[in-house]
């Protein structure tokens, strides 16, 4: 999950990473109240999921309360990058002396955290990153080791930074650090990072992706979902504990186990060419425990997909048998009646594969199909979503 860059703040002055006094606005009058209580001098920005917004007028540095109103009314609506401005940030503003850039990510091909540190930071990154990269220092981080006062100076001396500013930058990096590694997060950015005319180091912009696999054990990393941005369906689906993604094709599918649902939604494909080209909708994987509860959760989510023409469900018996399965099909269907409108083809295989078939050829539910085979099942499904 990204945060926004006001979330970003708030955490980085959570782990004492110095940084400015910032106040989020949804209006102009909010804009202004906010320019009044920080007072003087201050940036208004922009708050949305991607670089660039200095760039694309998203960031106005203003004198005064009444300027700040005028800026927040332009960068409110206005669309950076196909994301609309919701939300400003009024923040202090900062004299720079100097722009720099610190990161530290997940490195996955390395198996390893990777930081990145230049002198020359700001709104040329990535410009500098493709024409001098060695001016872009790239320096591997032992997970096991982290960030100490020692490695982060060597990060900063590798960046182009002179002894005497790496002094002043090193404990900042190893308070970044901290947040990268205290919130579990695959990615912590500052561009700038900023030495101001009287000396300080400041964090003047913050780019944080939390790790959602880690999600379990911070709490309140749960408030910082933007609610707005979630798609319904999958935000149901997470409600109930369904590991579900949309598509955007007609054949809503689910299986049990992440590989065959990923096999399942190239077996669909395959069939879909041949009938109108219609595609897979969704991903779900109902996992081990098929229960009717779950199986009636996950069937509630796809038919609640407007663009589901037919639902495939590909289930291989294992630990769950296919009696089971089939008893949480049958139960599914009933618990949702009439919700439950689209036809549904079945393939089962495996654990107990014949009483399953038998539970649902005695349950005689019009909607549902039985297929002998994963491929047939597919095809099924992708012609009764074409018609
Ligand atoms: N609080 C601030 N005070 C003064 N200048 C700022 C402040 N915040 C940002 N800036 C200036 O605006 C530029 C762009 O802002 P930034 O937050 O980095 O947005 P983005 O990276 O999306 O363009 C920065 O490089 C910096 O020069
Ligand atoms: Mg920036």
């Amino acid at each position: 999950m990204d945060l926004f860059e006001y979330q970003a703040r708030d955490l980085f002055e959570a782990y004492g990473v110095p940084v400015l006094a910032g106040i989020i606005a949804d209006t102009p009058e909010e804009a202004k109240a906010a320019a009044e209580k920080i007072g003087g001098t201050v940036v208004v920005k922009a708050q949305v999921k991607v670089g660039g917004r200095g760039k694309a007028g998203g960031v106005k540095v203003v004198h005064n309360p009444d300027e700040a109103f005028t800026a927040a009314s332009a960068i409110l609506g206005l669309d950076i990058k196909g994301h609309v401005v919701k939300r400003v940030m009024v923040a202090a503003g900062a004299r720079i002396a100097k722009e720099y850039y610190f990161s530290v990510l997940l490195d996955r091909a390395n198996r390893s955290y990777l930081s990145l540190c230049s002198v020359e930071g700001g709104m040329e990154i990535e410009e500098l990153a493709v024409e001098r990269p060695d001016a872009l220092a790239k320096i591997e981080v032992n997970p096991l080791a982290g960030i100490d006062l020692a490695k982060a100076t060597e990060i900063a001396v590798a960046g182009g930074f002179d002894a005497a500013t790496a002094i002043k930058v090193a404990p900042v990096i190893v308070k970044l650090y901290d947040v990268y590694v205290g919130e579990d997060a695959t990615l912590v950015e500052v561009n700038p990072l900023v030495l101001t005319e009287d000396g300080h180091v400041l964090a003047l912009d913050g780019k944080v992706t939390l790790d959602e696999n880690a999600d379990f054990r911070h709490p309140n990393h749960e408030a910082l979902e933007d609610a707005d941005a979630a798609d319904p369906l999958e935000a149901k689906a997470k409600a109930n504990n369904l590991n579900y993604v949309k598509l955007d094709g007609e054949v809503g599918i689910i299986g049990n186990g992440a590989g065959l649902v990923m096999s399942t939604l190239d077996v669909v494909s395959y069939a879909g060419e041949r009938h109108g080209g219609v595609k897979p909708a969704n991903f779900l994987d109902i996992g081990g425990g098929a229960s009717a509860a779950v199986m009636a959760a996950g069937l509630d989510v796809i038919l609640g997909d407007p663009q589901v023409k037919s639902v495939f469900v590909n289930v291989f018996g294992g630990i769950t048998a296919c009696d089971a399965v089939a008893n949480g099909i049958v139960g599914a269907l009933a618990t949702l009646g009439d919700t439950a409108s689209k036809p549904l083809v079945v393939r089962l295989d495996g654990n107990k594969v014949e009483e399953g078939r038998a539970i649902l050829l005695a349950a005689k539910n019009p909607l549902v199909t039985l297929a002998d085979t994963m491929d047939e099942g597919a095809d099924k499904a992708a012609e009764l979503a074409s018609k």
